[in-house]
């Protein structure tokens, strides 16, 4: 399965969708997030991040580009690529040592493509007309990787 969509009813629904994919991946494994505003980003990475029991508290991404989580087994890493000036900053912060440390989560990772692994798996999220409630959710998973796909197939059986 190279990509599928599901709609949220609800922000827990959001959060419980992201919580899954999270289970599913492991040192290394890139995913970036897109929405326009509202469209439940931070809800979604919320949940993501709430599902390895961290011991630290969840930060608000507004001031940072990285915020690290290294309690759980393997580190978790969330950026936003907003805040970066250009692809080549994020080298600069160690980007790409963070990749390839922990389990990363990148904002408007689009933004900064030319410094990610060409494999990564991709959720565009949107408001939709059906709801106030509702968001669509689409996954992707860019570059063919075997591994993606296969998580990809793995969360849309749950899902279903
Ligand atoms: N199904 C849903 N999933 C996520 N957020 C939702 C949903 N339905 C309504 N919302 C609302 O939409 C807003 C999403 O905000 P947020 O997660 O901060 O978005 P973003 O980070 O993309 O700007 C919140 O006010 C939230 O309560
Ligand atoms: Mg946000």
């Amino acid at each position: 399965m190279k990509d599928f969509k599901v709609i949220s009813n609800s922000v827990e629904r959001t959060k419980e969708i992201a919580s899954k994919l999270a289970k599913y991946l492991k040192k290394g494994n890139v995913v970036i997030i897109t929405g326009e505003l509202g469209a439940g980003k931070t809800n979604f990475v919320q949940g993501f991040l709430e599902s390895f029991n961290l011991e630290e508290d969840i930060i608000s991404p507004t001031y940072n580009i990285v915020n690290e989580y290294t309690s759980a087994g393997t580190p978790v890493y969330h950026f936003d690529a907003y805040k970066l000036q250009d692809a080549y900053e994020f080298l600069q912060i160690g980007g790409e040592e963070y990749l390839e440390k922990g389990i990363s989560i990148i904002e408007w990772g689009e933004l900064i493509l030319s410094v990610l692994p060409k494999e990564y798996i991709q959720i565009k999220m949107s408001k939709s007309e059906d709801d106030v409630n509702s968001r669509n959710l689409e996954f992707i998973a860019y570059g063919d990787s075997e591994e993606y796909m296969g998580i990809l197939d793995k969360l849309k059986e749950e899902l279903d």
